[in-house]
């Protein structure tokens, strides 16, 4: 499988940080955000890896990371000429990710523990379709909520003022190269963005949407607070 970062956005939530450098670039223990994602996908054997990012600290990432060698992995980068949502942001992937080919999206500020390898493997197994990982939480508002019933997920709220479930939709999705088609069909939203929530719930709809749940902790570190949650965590781990 191939992998797909997204590290765009314009972090509005961590101004003014983000008004030096991008969200995806500021420190988080030891290392700069970005560099726990490509660690993820390495360690679960995936070699050829998509970076999307914004025209803004663009270079810092090459600065960085140029190649990947020093992760195992081969990188890619493509620019996000404008934010536009992150369906938007993954259909620049189409191209890198050919078709007949699966892949796995990370959003570049979800911090996580569990490994991705069985994932992985729960997904090619499942033949197709779609995969979301799902990670109770406290304040599921703040996220993409699923409708769960018998074991299935019905659709997906975003950032539902009456949550119907505990879980977060955490930013890993699993998909075919027919995500690119279902991108296609879907349209703007409210906030003029391309959402992920509407092309999984194509998916839903269709029945082929399938979820598997993070036992270990998970951070989508958009703010200040959960950026140095997060760093708290990982400044324990010795990598
Ligand atoms: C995005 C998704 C949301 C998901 C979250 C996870 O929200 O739209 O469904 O739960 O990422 O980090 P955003 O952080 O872009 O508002």
């Amino acid at each position: 499988m191939k992998g797909v970062i997204l590290a765009g956005g314009k972090g509005t939530r961590l101004h003014p940080a983000t008004s030096l450098l991008n969200k995806h670039l500021l420190p988080v223990g030891k290392y700069p955000m970005i560099h726990y994602g490509i660690r993820k996908l390495a360690e679960a054997g995936i070699k050829e890896i998509i970076l999307v990012i914004g025209k803004h600290s663009a270079g810092r990432f090459i600065d960085y990371l140029g190649t990947g060698s020093e992760w195992g992995v081969s990188l890619t980068y493509r620019i996000q000429e404008e934010a536009g949502g992150i369906a938007q942001a993954l259909s620049l992937a189409d191209g890198f990710i050919r078709p007949g080919e699966n892949f796995v999206v990370l959003l570049g500020d979800n911090l996580f523990e569990d490994s991705l390898k069985d994932q992985l493997s729960e997904y090619e197994r499942q033949g197709g379709g779609a995969r979301v990982m799902l990670k109770e939480v406290d304040n599921p508002r703040r996220y993409g909520v699923p409708v769960l019933l018998n074991g299935q997920i019905l659709f997906i709220e975003e950032k539902p003022k009456t949550p119907k479930s505990r879980y977060s939709v955490t930013g890993i999705y699993m998909y075919d190269y027919g995500v690119f088609d279902v991108i296609k069909r879907i349209r703007p939203s409210d906030r003029g963005e391309l959402e992920i929530t509407d092309v999984n719930n194509i998916y839903a709809v269709e029945g082929t949407l399938h979820y598997g749940v993070l036992n270990g902790w998970w951070t989508d570190a958009g703010t200040h607070r959960s950026i140095h949650e997060a760093a708290a965590r990982l400044l324990d781990i010795d990598q």
